[in-house]
């Protein structure tokens, strides 16, 4: 077989953690299976789902995928999702200023308690809802920019950006 020499076998355990509604399963349902669900349903506890992409080099990264419950009274439970986390998605809506408000709680909870090396990305995603835009392109980068953290605007109903998500992720792993 023709495996290069250099190549690399990655398992990365991922969470995504964001507000109720904002489109975290559907944003993983697009990675994993290249589909989108208009009447996905809330998340109950958290789902689990793993989906591997190869980089140019030959590098394979695996990416556990623990998708959290945004709903508030699954809040207590996310420490077991995020502890021992590689990296953090932590996702908003764009029409939602609510959402970003929520998502900078979970990014302080992660700096407060996640991994000291934690990968944190920072989702403002709807970005196919651009006329009910409640969260300026500005705003997210200025937060992410603020504490480190790679931003991008993703739609998981149009497939924008969601692949480019987690390869930029993968780039960025120690
Ligand atoms: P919880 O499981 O309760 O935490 O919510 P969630 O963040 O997993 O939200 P979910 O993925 O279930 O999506 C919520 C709603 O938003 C669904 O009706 C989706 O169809 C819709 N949605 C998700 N992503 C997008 C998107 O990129 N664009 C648009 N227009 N709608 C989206
Ligand atoms: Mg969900």
């Amino acid at each position: 077989s023709a495996v290069a020499p250099d190549a690399k076998n990655l398992r990365v355990k991922l969470v995504l953690l964001g507000d109720s509604g904002v489109g975290k399963s559907c944003i993983v349902l697009r990675f994993v299976r290249g589909q989108f669900d208009p009447t996905s349903k809330v998340t109950v506890g958290a789902s689990f789902l793993s989906q591997t992409i190869a980089l140019q080099d030959s590098t394979t990264v695996k990416f556990e995928i623990w998708d959290t419950a945004g709903q508030e009274r699954y809040a207590a439970l996310a420490p077991l999702y995020y502890r021992g986390a590689a990296v953090a998605v932590v996702v908003y809506d764009i029409t939602s200023v609510d959402s970003f408000t929520k998502a900078q709680y979970w990014v302080k909870e992660l700096q407060k308690h996640g991994s000291p090396d934690i990968v944190l990305a920072l989702v403002g995603n709807k970005a196919d809802l651009q006329e009910n835009r409640e969260v300026s392109v500005q705003d997210g980068l200025e937060y992410a920019e603020k504490n480190g953290m790679f931003f991008i605007e993703t739609s998981a109903k149009t497939a924008d950006n969601i692949n480019q998500l987690f390869e930029e992720i993968a780039k960025r792993l120690p």
